[in-house]
């Protein structure tokens, strides 16, 4: 707990030194929840996950909302020809402690566009927190450089520092709300934070609490709010100084499916709306799916895959892309494996089992008319499906195909302009009269 309290008070100090005073100590012996508590600190200077938290933020804000000279910025931002954009340059990043030395991040490379939504995935310890924290300074790189919006943020003074988080946002998986205050106060915090005027929070609350769909709840306190609507505080709440980049750090991964989407609406809604950079760190592929245009797989702190969604989606080349997305894929039945042979049977009973895949390259849909044709047979459709992502469809269906039907040559089915898919197979045969047509 000593620990916490120390890392705590030093990351409040890199915050421009906001508060002043000791630390309570923390009622939680959860660490992600006391490094989240240090990012809010530091983000803000004063929000803190829990009683003990909200106690320490009474005391530093006053009453007239101002906290010392140096917190106060320019909540207006100025425009940037690069504004939201981020470059990492071969970031590693090792920690270092007396238990020996752990290797989070290595020689990771990306630039993330100004105003795009973009999705890093990996498995848990991969470095995802790691390298999202890196954004906002929250870690700083054993090795490498982070530029946000053209600026080496290494380089930033404490003040600059303060200035830069202002600029952004960041929601955490269990929300981090102060539950002895309202949503209101909740959401005015940072602007209370950044010396902004009682006119300015009252307008600026009011516009957040409608973008998020809380108009209603403004005086209602966080106990009393679903984990749905307690993100939508922590939305508005990083949105509060209008930032140009959002950070998500599992932003849903405490909230049931349906949940979930109504979030990512929101996410998609605030991008457009107001052109903020979103990197969104998950476990879930769905929720890359979803929302992300482009995604980072991340595996033992190494990029394994970086591209458009539908491009990883349709053609994972590596292993933790494919395991990632696992739960998506549509796999053999069971009751069809069981009975799958690999060899021909020397009997003439049975069927053929072709297997369609489609990544979404080109404008290739499962064209079933088509397929039919070119097999030149009755084609039964066993199992499978077809997914959608930005507008292009990728999937894999399973077809029965009588034992007496000659199968064509697959190899033009895949080329040119006349291709009706992106490979075809035959995965192996089972017998009658399972599966007869
Ligand atoms: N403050 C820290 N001190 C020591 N090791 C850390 C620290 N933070 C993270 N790690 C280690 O770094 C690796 C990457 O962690 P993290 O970035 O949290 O991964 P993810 O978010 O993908 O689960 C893990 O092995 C984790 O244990
Ligand atoms: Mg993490």
């Amino acid at each position: 707990m000593i620990a916490a309290n120390n890392i705590a008070a030093s990351s409040f100090g890199v915050a421009g030194g906001l508060i002043r005073g000791g630390f309570i100590a923390p009622k939680t012996d959860n660490a992600a929840a006391i490094c989240n508590a240090i990012a809010l600190m530091s983000a803000y200077g004063c929000v803190l996950t829990s009683e003990f938290a909200s106690l320490q933020a009474e005391s530093a804000v006053k009453d007239d909302g101002r906290i010392n000279d140096d917190a106060k910025s320019d909540i207006a931002q100025t425009p940037r020809p690069n504004r939201g954009e981020i470059k990492l340059e071969s970031v590693g990043k090792i920690y270092r402690s007396s238990a020996g030395e752990v290797k989070a991040l290595n020689n990771v490379s990306v630039e993330i566009k100004s105003g795009e939504i973009f999705g890093i995935i990996g498995r848990s310890g991969a470095g995802k927190s790691s390298l999202i924290r890196m954004i906002n300074r929250l870690e700083k790189p054993t090795s490498g450089r982070v530029l946000v919006s053209g600026e080496d943020i290494a380089l930033l003074n404490e003040k600059e520092l303060v200035a830069l988080r202002r600029r952004i946002g960041m929601i955490f998986q269990h929300f981090n709300l102060l539950s002895a205050k309202s949503v209101f106060e909740n959401i005015a915090l940072p602007l209370k934070v950044a010396g902004a005027s009682r006119e300015h929070i009252e307008k600026r609350v009011g516009e957040l609490l409608e973008l998020v769909g809380l108009s209603e709840k403004r005086k209602t306190y966080p106990s009393r709010l679903s984990g749905g609507q307690k993100q939508r505080v922590g939305i508005a709440r990083a949105l509060a100084t209008q930032p140009e980049i959002l950070l998500c750090d599992e932003a849903t991964s405490a909230l049931d499916p349906e949940t979930t989407r109504s979030i990512l609406q929101l996410l998609r809604d605030i991008n457009k709306k107001l052109g903020i950079t979103i990197v969104l760190i998950t476990h879930e592929m769905s929720v890359i799916r979803e929302i992300a245009d482009r995604t980072l797989v991340l595996e033992r702190g190494e990029i394994a895959e970086l591209g458009e969604v539908w491009r990883v989606f349709g053609a994972p080349r590596h292993e933790a892309t494919r395991a990632l997305l696992a739960p998506l894929r549509q796999d053999l039945p069971d009751d069809l494996a069981a009975i799958l042979l690999k060899e021909k049977p020397k009997y003439a009973d049975y069927n053929q089992i072709v297997a369609l895949e489609y990544t979404g390259e080109g404008a290739l849909e499962p064209d079933l008319a088509r397929i039919a044709n070119a097999l030149h047979a009755k084609v039964q459709l066993i199992h499978g499906g077809v997914d959608r992502i930005q507008g292009r469809a990728f999937g894999r269906l399973l077809v029965s195909i009588p034992s007496e039907a000659r199968l064509p040559d697959f190899a033009p089915l895949m080329q040119g302009d006349d291709a009706l898919v992106h490979n075809i197979e035959v995965i192996g045969y089972v017998p009658l009269p399972d599966y007869s047509i």
